[in-house]
């Protein structure tokens, strides 16, 4: 891709920026959150249109207008928001465009089957093909779209952040993938906040900056600091910053709860000025726990008392009320109003601060949704523009915004920086720790065991429903953990 520029309104996504992807290669596409890497990506692709510049492939200039042109080219994506049609079967996701041939009934037992071999292929056979994709764990979402790519014998593979919902064992599994790909000739364009995955995984790399391009080179000839300081512009010096957080009083706690197959028999509490940690793999239940804590999912048996008091909650609005929040690990199916306006989104749980007597009092407002947006780096044009228009990790950051701004006694985090890139980690891991501070119960559910380990004072870990261990913060490690998280 050859100077590329691309602009939305007032705002410059992309700026004559060229990228170069050899045959056989793992390419790495980064920078901060809102560089323009969804969106060169979303040119390749076919679902935008550039504004100027050219694209090569083989050497020949080819032009791109429809996702249906990028896939006759054989280019074939992973978004970072996924495209799967919530309501069909896994089966019939993976096989979408061609469900049977011309004038044929479709043939269902084949196309289940056919399915099941693809997925055992790729070490998934555990997902059902016959599964609402709607009701898979998000992670499971991404394999189902990576395997209906995989179907298409893509010659250009894109992927959009695949490994911000899958746990150690599948990232394993995606890189082995990965890998076969690459042996067989596919290019591969990789886009990561994970620096650790660059490194493992990528040939070369190439840095953008608001838009622009900063630099490419081999993976081999460049450090990790070096990288990190061509994103963001500086360095960093502390990953997970120091806390200087009293405990208190005990907040939350949590008597043998039940709910379905997934919560078996849970307890525990959290302090005033507490960063609890939820480790485990993806599915081993800790969403579910805190889902069934806030009256999201249906509650077996058990006792939840908040505050001295035992509580009921019928839904996850009567326990933001009395001083819970909850930031869930879907962003757009929980978390945010993507059709609103990012003001809206970010003061939506906490109009008793910008309101008077009933009344929006809109200059505060402003102010207010601007300093927060700034103290967290977030990229936007205006703050009435609507949230879809903002990259994935700031659309992130404001469903981070909305809790920190809500006023409560305890926040859940359930996987807080997914998808934010590095220097934005650290300003969220500062807010949480002034959260605590301040005497907040704060619990995070998080896939990375680094941030466990960084910024948790004690962690429970979950495998199939169960807690099967809790860990104080000086004997956190990933040995204990990943021991602990394949117990049961
Ligand atoms: N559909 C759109 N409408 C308006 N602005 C957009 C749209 N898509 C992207 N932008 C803007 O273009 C810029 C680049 O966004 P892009 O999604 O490419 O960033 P990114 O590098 O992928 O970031 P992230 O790491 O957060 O995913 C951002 O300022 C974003 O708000
Ligand atoms: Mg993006």
């Amino acid at each position: 891709m050859e100077n590329i520029s691309k602009h939305f309104g007032g705002t410059r996504a992309l700026n004559e920026v060229s990228v170069r992807v050899e045959p056989g290669e793992i390419h790495a596409l980064i920078g901060e959150n809102g560089a323009g890497k969804s969106t060169l990506i979303k040119i390749l692709s076919g679902a935008y249109t550039k504004d100027q510049g050219t694209i090569r492939i083989d050497g020949a200039p080819v032009s791109i207008s429809s996702p249906l042109d990028a896939k006759n080219l054989g280019v074939a994506v992973i978004y970072q928001e996924f495209m799967l049609a919530p309501d069909l079967s896994v089966a019939e996701n993976i096989f979408i465009d061609r469900l049977s041939e011309k004038g044929k009934l479709i043939n269902w037992k084949k196309l289940n089957s056919d399915a099941r071999e693809r997925l055992e292929g790729l070490g998934f056979g555990n997902i059902s093909p016959q599964k609402k994709v709607g009701s898979l764990s998000v992670a499971h979402q991404q394999i189902v779209e990576i395997c209906k790519c995989l179907t298409r014998n893509a010659k250009i593979l894109i992927l959009d952040e695949p490994t911000a919902v899958l746990t150690v064992a599948e990232i394993e599994k995606l890189f082995r993938l990965i890998g076969f790909l690459k042996e067989q000739g596919v290019s591969i364009l990789f886009v990561s906040h994970h620096m650790n995955e660059i490194f493992e995984l990528c040939d070369s790399y190439t840095v953008l900056k608001d838009g622009c391009f900063v630099s490419t080179g081999k993976v081999k000839d460049v450090h990790n600091d070096d990288l990190i300081h061509m994103m963001i512009g500086r360095e960093l010096k502390n990953m997970y910053p120091e806390r200087n957080a009293r405990k208190g009083d005990v907040v939350l706690r949590v008597e043998n709860l039940n709910a379905g197959d997934r919560v078996r028999n849970i307890s525990f509490e959290v302090c005033a000025g507490e960063v609890l940690g939820f480790s485990g793999l993806v599915g081993s239940g800790r969403t579910e726990t805190l889902r069934a804590v806030f009256g999201v999912d249906k509650r077996d048996s058990g006792k939840i008392v908040f505050l001295g008091e035992e509580v009921d909650f019928k839904e996850p609005r009567d326990a933001v009320k009395k001083g819970l929040g909850y930031l869930s690990e879907n962003r757009k199916t929980l978390g945010l109003l993507v059709n609103q306006s990012i003001r809206i989104n970010t003061t939506m749980s906490s109009l008793g601060k910008v309101t008077r007597r009933g009344f929006l009092k809109h200059k505060k407002e402003k102010e207010y949704v601007k300093e927060l947006l700034s103290k967290l780096s977030t990229k936007y044009g205006s703050m009435e523009d609507d949230v879809s228009s903002l990259s994935g990790g700031n659309q992130q950051k404001i469903s981070f915004a909305k809790w920190v701004s809500a006023d409560c006694r305890c926040i859940v985090f359930d996987e807080p920086t997914r998808g934010v890139d590095v220097g934005a980690k650290v300003e969220i891991y500062e807010i949480i720790n002034s959260l605590a501070e301040q005497g907040v119960a704060v619990i995070i559910i998080s896939s990375e065991m680094t941030e466990i380990i960084g910024m948790c004072d004690r962690a429970l870990i979950m495998a199939q429903g169960r807690i099967t261990g809790e860990v104080g913060k000086e004997f956190l490690n990933e040995d204990t953990i990943i021991k602990l998280a394949m117990e049961g």
